[in-house]
């Protein structure tokens, strides 16, 4: 979809990650698996655990409270929070309910969505129309997820994978030709059923495929979703680039999700771009699902790389199965 006159761009950025790390050693001694194993086939090293007693919205809370303030912006501002998650500290209150009470966004209306991975992309997406109709002029939106929570320790496949953490961007009006220049989203439920997380249902196989007693932990057919992400990845960049008319050569850098560096490989060698032009964090962090994006664009902002006028992608995949990806222009300043 074009966003040809708009003028919705991200204005604001922020982060939070819990203090406790988990590192593969760590792991070494809950599972059958190595430090060696586990770097080769993901490129993960470490990963950021909440403690049993906060709730993932506080982080959310946190990365949503300085992305307000870098966007030069009060809570009260806020006339809309999109939270996406798929680990919902409950299904109601909504993340979005709980994050406007802690920050005081009095005057914001709240919801959450859910496209697993991809939903950071989705809810700027969903922001920006609100933006380019005029229907609501800041916007709030936090990826924010505590997948620890629903990971099978004692699953060697999983639980080295997934970390917990927040970020979050304010979406509101820039110049025009400046901010989100175009964006694709798509869906294929027909391969749902290789990520799944039960909630208040759970099939026989559901059941049968989790070992533990918690049947509403995760599980993953790790190879086919693998194939799947660097097939969509590459595709879903490439879309959005034509949409616009550019070129991959224009492209300054992209912020894929960050799964496992061998996804991401796999993807900028498809498109033929060098590694320095895609962001990686996931050696530090692991999957934080739709966190990873927002926040790897706060790393990114706080390193100053983009330049005004410079185009940059963003990109995801995950449960559903969905994709998204998103291409921006910089606006500059932040
Ligand atoms: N340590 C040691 N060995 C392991 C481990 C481990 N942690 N996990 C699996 N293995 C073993 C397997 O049992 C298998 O052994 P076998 O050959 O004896 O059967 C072997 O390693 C190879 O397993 P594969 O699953 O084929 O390994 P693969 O190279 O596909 O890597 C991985 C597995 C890392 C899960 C990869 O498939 C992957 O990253 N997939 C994509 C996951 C993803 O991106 N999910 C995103 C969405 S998640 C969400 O929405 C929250």
């Amino acid at each position: 979809m074009a966003f040809n006159k708009i003028s919705a761009g991200l204005t604001g950025f922020g982060s939070s990650l819990p203090e406790k790390i988990l590192t593969n050693q760590d792991l070494e001694k809950m599972v059958d698996t190595s430090n060696e194993w586990i770097i080769r086939r993901t490129g993960i090293s470490q990963r950021r655990i909440l403690e049993d007693s906060t709730p993932a919205f506080k982080l959310g809370a946190r990365a949503a409270k300085d992305a307000i303030s870098d966007a030069g912006l009060e809570p009260g501002d806020i006339e809309l929070i999109i939270v996406t998650t798929e680990t919902p500290d409950y299904l109601t209150p909504s993340m979005a309910c709980l994050i406007q009470n802690e920050i005081g966004a009095k005057n914001a209306a709240a919801f959450d969505l859910n496209a697993a991975c991809s939903g950071f992309v989705y809810g700027i997406t969903v922001a920006g129309q609100f933006i380019s109709t005029g229907y609501y002029k800041n916007i709030l939106v936090v990826g924010c997820e505590g997948l620890s929570r629903v990971t099978d320790w004692k699953d060697r496949n999983t639980c080295v994978l997934f970390g917990d953490g927040a970020g979050a961007a304010v979406v509101n009006a820039v110049e025009e030709g400046y901010g989100i220049i175009s964006t694709q989203l798509g869906a294929d439920g027909a391969i749902g059923h290789n990520i799944t997380i039960p909630c208040c249902y759970a099939s026989e196989e559901d059941n049968k495929a989790r070992e533990c007693d918690n049947k509403s932990v995760i599980w993953m057919n790790g190879s086919e979703v693998l194939k799947f992400a660097v097939r969509v990845m590459a595709q879903a960049t490439k879309d959005v680039i034509k949409q616009a008319g550019i070129t991959i050569d224009d492209i300054k850098i992209i912020v894929p999700h960050q799964a496992n560096v061998r996804i991401i490989n796999g993807a900028a060698k498809r498109l033929k771009i060098s590694d320095d032009r895609v962001y990686i964090n996931v050696d530090r962090y692991g999957n934080m699902s739709s966190a990873c994006i927002p926040i790897a664009l706060d790393e990114l902002m706080k390193k100053n790389i983009l330049k005004k006028d410079d185009y940059f992608v963003l990109v995801g995949f995950g449960g559903g199965l969905t994709w998204a990806s998103a291409l921006l222009k910089w606006q500059g300043g932040s």
